[in-house]
């Protein structure tokens, strides 16, 4: 039986695939106002403009691939049961390919009504405003806004309580309830970050590699390798 792992990923690990972060300086937020484009307040008020947001990011995730860290990751498998959980609505991970990777905020390759958010259609291609799913009401990106539950939460926090080791790539840990998955950690597992600008965590046993992703992953992938032989020997 493998050892199981659970690393939580964020914007900072498709970085260095080109796709921009939130709240770094040159972050998708300085150009946007979260409120006018990533809330159902915003989706009511101006469609056009939130689906031209997720159109942008929709093509720019479809001309990216993924990177060494995800690869990392991905290879990761090979010593570990591993689930990730991300925060990220890009496809890289599974690109990479990682078999079990649970999507907090959603998908930018999925849509849905604004009547149901459990059937989920794909799009590849821009949504256009005014586009209805065939239950008459109109068709949004499923994705989990500002503002809006986010239903995967029970199931990642119940898979962080059984992990052995735990780790966090690139993520800021600024947005809730994401960022309060690492409390669910049991107490004394190996605990990792990697980061290029690591950010104020407080966990004990924290090993921090404050390094560009691509770089960072592979870092963890050789202290993984050795505690998995330590914890099975
Ligand atoms: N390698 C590693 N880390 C990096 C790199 C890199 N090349 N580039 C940036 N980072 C780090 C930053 O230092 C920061 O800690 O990635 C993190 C990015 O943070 P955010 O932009 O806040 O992204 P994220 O934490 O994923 O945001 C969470 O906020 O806007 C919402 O729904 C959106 O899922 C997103 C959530």
């Amino acid at each position: 039986m493998k050892k199981k792992m659970v690393v939580l990923t964020g914007a900072g690990i498709s970085a260095e695939s080109g796709l921009r972060t939130f709240r770094d300086s040159d972050g998708l937020w300085e150009g946007y106002e979260v409120t006018e484009v990533a809330t159902p307040r915003a989706w009511k008020k101006n469609p056009s403009l939130v689906l031209d947001f997720y159109n942008m990011r929709r093509r720019d995730v479809a001309a990216a691939t993924p990177n060494a860290a995800h690869a990392g990751l991905a290879e990761l498998e090979k010593l570990v049961d591993l689930t990730i959980v991300t925060q990220n609505i890009d496809d890289l991970h599974e690109r990479a390919g990682s078999s079990k990777v649970m999507h907090l905020h959603g998908s930018i390759f999925r849509m849905r009504s604004d009547d149901d958010e459990e059937t989920l259609y794909e799009i590849r291609d821009d949504m256009m405003p005014g586009d209805k799913a065939p239950d008459g009401s109109f068709l949004r990106p499923a994705i989990v806004w500002f503002e809006e539950a986010v239903p995967m939460i029970g199931m990642a926090s119940a898979v962080i309580e059984e992990a052995d080791l735990f780790a966090i790539v690139g993520t800021s840990l600024v947005v809730y309830p994401a960022a309060g998955l690492i409390h669910y950690t049991r107490p004394g597992i190996p605990l990792f970050i990697v980061d290029k600008k690591l950010p104020d965590v407080r966990l004990n046993n924290l090993v921090r590699i404050e390094k560009p992703a691509t770089e960072g992953v592979q870092e963890l992938v050789q202290l993984v390798k050795a505690i998995v032989g330590e914890m099975e020997s």
